[in-house]
Order: C-alpha cells, then sequence, then structure tokens
C-alpha cells in the first residue's frame, strides 16, 4: 500500500497568503490540528494547533498573515512511499503527520498518524496487551475547576504542554477540554474570559487500566476522539491517554516484532552461508589433503629433498590462504554498515556472486553476469544490495534444483536507462504460478515447507530495496522462468 492511497488532501491546505483565522477555519473543518500553507501548489510551510495556542498567547492579531506563525520546515515524503516506511519515518522525525508531495514537488495530501493504526499488522503486537502496559511510568493529570475560565485552561496547557485538561467537580471529572476545543471557540468568536463548563466536552470517555489496548483503539475510531481518560479501579483518573501515546507504542512493539523476524532471518541465511562455505572448501581442502599425501609418499620412497618440501608447503599456504580469504568475503558481507556510502552496483553483484559460486558450480547451474557498460553508482548500503542479489540467486538455485531443470542458469543483467539501474535476475526454472506470484513477496509466504523455507527472503529483500534504497523491485515471468526486476535511482536518492 503506498501513502497517497490513504492521505487526506481536501480542506489540508490553503494558500499561504491566508490569515491566521482563516486557516483555524479550515483546520476545523479537516477535523485534525493542521493546514499546509501553499504556494502555487508547493508546501512552504505547515501550520499546527500548537502554533496557533503560541500566537494567541502572545495576543496577536488573527488577521495577521498565517505564514508568519507556522513552520516552515516542512517535511515532506513522496506519495508513492509505502505505507511502512511512514512509520518508521514519523517515529525518526517525531512528527504526527505526513505532508505528501508529487513527483512535481506539489503537494498532494496529508497522511495522519490516525490512518496507520490500520496498516498495523495484528501479529506485530501483543493481542493481550492491557492499556497499563503502555503507561509511562510517571503520569500525571492536569485538572482545573469547573468554575474556571476558558482562558485559565488555556494558561495550563501553555505551561504543562499538555494538549487536554480534565474539568472536576470536587471528586467527579465532568468534562475534557482539548486544545483543538479552545480553538474551535476562537474561531466562533467565543470569549475566552467565558466559563468552561458550557464547552468542554462531557461526559469524559474513559477506559481503565486493565482494559485491553486494542479495545482502546477502536473505542477512539469509533467515538472519532484523540483521547481517553484512563481510571483506576476505584475511578481515580490516572492519566489522558492520546492516540499518539498508543501509537508510539505500538510503534515498539511493531520494532520488538521486527526484530525477531530479523534474526530469524540472520540465522535462515547464516546457515545457507555455512552451506556456500563448505562448498567452497569442498575443492582446496581435498587439495590439502593431496599435498599430505604427496609428502608422505615422497618420504617413503626417499624423494623428499628440502625444494620437494618448499615446493609443497608454498602449495599448501597458497590453499589455506584463498580458504581464508574466502572466510573473510563472507565475514565482511554480514558485517552490518549503518552509513550510506557510494558504490558500483556491478562491482557489488560481482562479490555477492563470488560467495554462491562454488555452490553452483556444484549443482552445475551456469551463472551469466551481463554488467552495464557505463558504471552504475548508487548511494546507500552495499551490504544490503548484495543481501538482495544472493536471496534472488539463492531462490533461483532452490527451485532449479526442486524441479531438476537440465541445463540450469541464471542470469544478472544490469542496465542504465536514463536516471535509472536496473537489474534483472532470471533463471529458466519455468517461472511462478500465477496463483502465488502476488503473494511471494508477502511475510512468511514460502512454498518451501518441507525444506525449511522461512518466507523472509523476498519480503526482507522488498524492504531493503523499498525502503533503504527507494528503489522498486518487481516479479514476472519470462518465457523460460522468473524475472525479477530491481529499479534503482542512480547517484542520489531523494526522501
Ligand atoms: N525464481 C523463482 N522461481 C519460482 N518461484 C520463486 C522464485 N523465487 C521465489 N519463488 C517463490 O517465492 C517464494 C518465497 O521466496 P522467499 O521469500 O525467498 O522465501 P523462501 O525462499 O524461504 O521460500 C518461494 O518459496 C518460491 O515459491
Ligand atoms: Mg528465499
Amino acid at each position: 500500500m503506498i501513502l497517497k492511497k490513504i492521505a487526506h488532501y481536501q480542506d489540508f491546505f490553503i494558500d499561504d497568503r491566508a490569515s491566521i483565522k482563516d486557516a483555524i477555519v479550515k483546520m476545523n473543518l479537516n477535523g485534525d490540528g493542521s493546514v499546509v500553507l501553499i504556494d502555487e501548489n508547493k508546501p512552504t510551510a505547515i501550520l499546527t494547533q500548537s502554533n496557533i495556542i503560541n500566537a494567541i498567547e502572545k495576543n496577536m492579531d488573527l488577521s495577521k498573515k498565517a505564514y508568519s506563525i507556522a513552520t516552515t520546515s516542512v517535511i515532506t515524503i513522496n506519495e508513492d512511499r509505502p505505507v511502512d516506511f511512514a512509520f518508521s519515518f514519523l517515529s525518526e522525525h517525531n512528527i504526527r503527520r505526513l505532508v505528501l508531495i508529487n513527483e512535481k514537488e506539489e503537494f498532494s495530501g496529508i497522511v495522519l498518524q490516525e490512518s496507520l493504526f490500520d496498516y498495523m499488522e495484528e501479529n506485530t503486537y501483543k493481542i493481550d496487551l492491557q492499556i497499563l502496559h503502555i503507561l509511562e511510568k510517571n503520569l500525571s493529570v492536569y485538572s482545573i475547576d469547573k468554575s474556571a475560565s476558558l482562558y485559565d485552561a488555556l494558561e495550563l496547557m501553555k505551561e504543562k504542554h499538555i494538549g487536554s485538561v480534565i474539568v472536576i467537580n470536587g471528586k467527579d471529572t465532568i468534562g475534557i477540554l482539548t486544545e483543538k476545543d479552545i480553538l474551535k471557540l476562537l474561531c466562533l468568536d467565543i470569549d475566552l474570559d467565558s466559563n468552561i463548563q458550557r464547552y468542554m466536552s462531557t461526559p469524559v470517555i474513559k477506559v481503565t487500566k486493565d482494559t485491553l489496548v486494542i479495545q482502546g483503539i477502536s473505542l477512539i475510531r469509533r467515538k472519532n476522539i484523540r483521547r481517553v481518560l484512563v481510571t483506576d479501579t476505584e475511578d481515580n483518573p490516572v492519566t489522558i491517554l492520546s492516540s499518539h501515546d498508543i501509537f508510539k507504542h505500538l510503534k515498539g512493539k511493531r520494532q520488538d516484532g521486527e526484530y525477531l523476524m530479523m534474526q530469524q532471518f540472520k540465522l535462515a541465511t547464516m546457515g545457507e552461508m555455512i552451506g556456500h562455505i563448505a562448498h567452497q572448501w569442498r575443492q582446496p581442502l581435498a587439495q590439502l589433503g593431496g599435498v599430505f599425501m604427496n609428502l608422505d609418499s615422497a618420504y617413503e620412497f626417499d624423494e623428499l629433498n628440502q625444494n620437494y618440501l618448499k615446493d609443497k608447503v608454498k602449495n599448501g599456504t597458497e590453499l589455506i590462504e584463498y580458504m581464508s580469504n574466502t572466510i573473510e568475503d563472507f565475514r565482511n558481507f554480514f558485517v552490518p554498515k549503518s552509513n550510506k556510502e557510494v558504490f558500483e552496483v556491478n562491482e557489488c553483484i560481482k562479490s555477492a556472486t563470488n560467495i554462491i559460486q562454488a555452490t553452483l558450480v556444484y549443482h552445475h547451474i551456469e551463472l551469466e553476469i551481463i554488467t552495464s557498460e557505463e558504471p552504475a553508482h548508487m548511494n546507500g548500503y552495499p551490504n544490503e544490495f548484495s543481501q538482495v542479489i544472493l536471496n534472488l540467486v539463492n531462490n533461483a538455485k532452490d527451485i532449479l534444483l526442486q524441479r531438476a531443470i537440465v541445463s540450469p542458469s541464471i542470469t544478472i543483467e544490469t542496465m542504465i536507462k536514463k536516471n535509472q539501474i536496473i537489474i534483472l535476475v532470471k533463471d529458466n526454472a519455468g517461472g511462478i504460478d500465477n496463483a502465488i506470484i502476488n503473494k511471494i513477496f508477502d511475510i512468511y509466504f514460502t512454498t518451501k515447507s518441507k525444506d525449511g523455507g522461512t518466507g523472509l527472503g523476498l519480503y526482507i529483500s522488498r524492504l531493503i530495496i523499498e525502503n533503504k534504497l527507494m528503489g522498486d523491485i518487481t516479479v514476472s515471468n519470462g518465457t523460460d522462468g522468473a524475472i525479477f526486476s530491481i529499479y534503482l535511482n542512480k547517484n542520489e536518492f531523494i526522501l
């Protein structure tokens, strides 16, 4: 799923020459506490509730330009990015909404954090998780007496950096007032000295600490609210929980799930790697055995002189060096590099295929590599890219063996078209059944139940290509077999 499909557009933008007041009207129309300011369709700033609250605090004239109080460093993101990417992006930048732009860099919509709830896979967080499990340690809830004015409430929110307060009557919670409520009132020219009781939301939607998080989410959605009051079993208010708080937490849970999956994948890859090492060492090990046998028989036949010995030692040392180098290759491959670097795609493909070369030779699988004429430079993560190539070649090898193909072969071809680097990985194993071709990139999808497939190879390959290298990966069936196509942007990638 791409971000464009879940974005809101209507009423989420306004010309950047508009007044603060007009902007507030838009915010109320779209129901979110934000509006994007645009100039000739391009986003120039974003205005949120807190900007407005600040302005009101400073007694600013609301007929002034909205731009003057807005945040001008707008973080934008391409509308074609996958939803998955948004999760990490939001929390990385600690923001609640994504401003989407199209390829012309024009504003094309806003994705709210709440919309992403629908895309959280259920298996990534615990079904039996309760509200109390996701609460912070030091909780507080701010209350204000029913006799207070709207202005008092606003001041309290500002002072404590909170988005809402509860209204109490003695020990009873009788209402809740949020920043958003106050903004609405401003729009209606309501005097901030008025009493809060007339404008607070009531009754207060409550959950107890032992409510399931999932139930909390569905309550928030059903009632179309942003916050619920959490109480203990004696009905004392504990804290106000916002959908943002829940999101932040579930993001964490999701990451835990992702971490486990990565571990699972690494373990499986490690197993495959050991298989490849075994193949690479088979020959030098046999040769090394031969060296010793030669020495042994030379001694027996009294032919062992210094020259002979030196020659054989040199022979053996070379073999050991070769073996040690292959181990080094594998090790380098596994060391994750967190920094982006410029790498050359053809070279990367060569080093990745070196690792599996001996295995392919052992199985009589022919590997053809067609490099692009020009060098294909790319800014990104070479190890991750190699991982993808290795996954694809491994899959091709598996299917070629499984179907016992006569003269099995794998072709990797790199091409450069305009600013794009295209990499094709083809085999002649007969292709992928149409019934499953749409599922092969899904997490845990595998047809290798007997042979211990994990169903993670292609899922992770797609994550790497889309989220780390900002490219695309697709699959189709050619005349001989499957064709995996990777599309990358040359040199730089743009967020
Ligand atoms: N080159 C290919 N030809 C035919 N089927 C393939 C090919 N590559 C992958 N597949 C199918 O896609 C499935 C998922 O692959 P992957 O995600 O790597 O998981 P795994 O290799 O653990 O099964 C495989 O089980 C296989 O059915
Ligand atoms: Mg695989």
